[in-house]
């Protein structure tokens, strides 16, 4: 005779997961009525005002603020892996430049991965040894996949130069200003955590069943890679770039409205008011556009920003940070197709200390469904 089994008994889900709780953390604390986000008890826009994302970095992963000892040794650490094996970055030549940035970048780091001698050493030990390099080769070849864009062959680093800075040297093919090194540093900041998102998830899925930390990183760029997440930046800026002034901005919106359109970069699944993320950027992104005689430009996001929140805000939709990071990249002359690209530098961060936060005594995750007969 066979058994069957009394089906368990349906929990509660919201759509999406919305609402589950998959863990605990202390890494990053999201209040998305208050609209806070803080990182190890310290608020974005104190981290903005006052570090590097060198040290923020280091306080995403490690729990608190370098030493300076500590700080010179977390640089030495990052400097020492800027370069990515040759392997990875001729990959790059097989693959169309029509493909997606982020494709390519994931295709890249699939083959630097294979270079890691003790990738198949999950022990926590090797776990650790491996932000350091994750964080600087993937912006070495995340520099490449943004060149390859255009055609232009990849940069070679700079080793006198801060995280960020030598992102934009090795992505454009020149020194950065000061000014644009300070509003790219601010980007990575306010986007290098943001609690247990989609990819975030992702990757601490492929972490719990024992994978090492670049297959984790992995995952994580292929969920980041969807338009409801991290491919957002680049189609509300294409959105942005496409109202010549205010005026035609406000109209554009209304008419928007009228159809029920979906707005990129608006909305957030946690935040429910402003995105604290925006409120750090906003005065960076309108003093770079101003110093670019670009100050039209602002004036179209503040025109849709308020037509849009003004209609959406009482639903609680408001601009999310991928309506500002395009106004950052662009003046400083990187392509709408490769926004997600510095954005995903950015937040492997947070995947990363979600990964090693989980790792000590983590089970594997692996959630059940409910069977529907019909
Ligand atoms: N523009 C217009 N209406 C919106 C928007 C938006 N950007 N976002 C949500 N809504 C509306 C929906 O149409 C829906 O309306 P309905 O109830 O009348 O059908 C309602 O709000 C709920 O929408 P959901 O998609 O269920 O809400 P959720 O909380 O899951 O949405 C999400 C979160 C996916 C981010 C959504 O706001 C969205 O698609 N935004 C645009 C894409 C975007 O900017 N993504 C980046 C998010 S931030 C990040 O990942 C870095």
């Amino acid at each position: 005779m066979i058994g069957i089994a009394a089906p368990a008994s349906p929990q509660r889900y919201g759509r999406g997961l919305d609402g589950l709780v998959a863990g605990d953390t202390r890494i990053a604390e999201l209040d998305g009525v208050a609209g806070r986000l803080l990182y190890r008890g310290y608020p974005i826009g104190d981290l903005v005002a006052h570090c590097s994302f060198e040290e923020v970095s280091y306080l995403v992963l490690n729990g608190e603020l370098p030493s300076p000892d500590r700080l010179e040794a977390w640089r030495s650490e990052l400097v020492r892996w800027r370069r990515p094996p040759d392997r990875a970055i001729e990959a790059l030549a097989r693959l169309p430049r029509r493909a997606h940035p982020l494709a390519q970048y994931r295709t890249m780091l699939t083959v630097a991965a294979c270079h890691i001698p003790e990738a198949e050493d999950s022990s926590l030990d090797a776990q650790w040894r491996r932000p350091a390099r994750i964080l600087s080769w993937t912006s070495a070849l995340a520099a490449a996949a943004i060149r390859h864009l255009e055609g232009a062959p990849p940069v070679g680093p700079s080793d006198e130069l801060g995280f960020a800075a030598n992102f934009l040297l090795q992505s454009l093919g020149r020194t950065p200003t000061a000014a644009e090194v300070r509003a790219f540093d601010a980007s990575l900041i306010v986007q290098a955590e943001h609690g247990l998102h989609a990819a975030a998830f992702a990757a601490l899925v492929v972490i719990s069943t024992g994978a090492d930390l670049g297959s984790a990183v992995l995952a994580g760029i292929g969920a980041l890679s969807g338009a409801r997440h991290g491919g957002a930046n680049q189609l509300a800026f294409e959105m942005m770039a496409g109202l010549a002034d205010p005026d035609q901005a406000r109209l554009w919106a209304r008419a928007a409205l009228a159809r029920g359109q979906r707005f990129p970069g608006f909305g957030h699944r946690v935040y429910r008011c402003p995105d604290p993320r925006v409120r750090a950027l906003e005065p960076i992104a309108e003093e770079l556009l101003s110093r670019r005689g670009l100050s039209e430009r602002w004036q179209v996001y503040l025109a849709l920003r308020d037509e849009v929140e003004r209609a959406l805000g009482p639903r609680g939709i408001f601009a999310n940070v991928d309506s500002i990071t395009g106004l950052i990249y662009h003046p400083i002359g990187l392509p709408a197709t490769a926004f997600p690209i510095p954005f995903c530098l950015a937040i492997q961060t947070g995947w990363m200390a979600h990964c090693l936060e989980y790792l000590p005594d983590g089970a594997m995750i692996e959630p059940g469904a409910v069977y529907l007969d019909r």
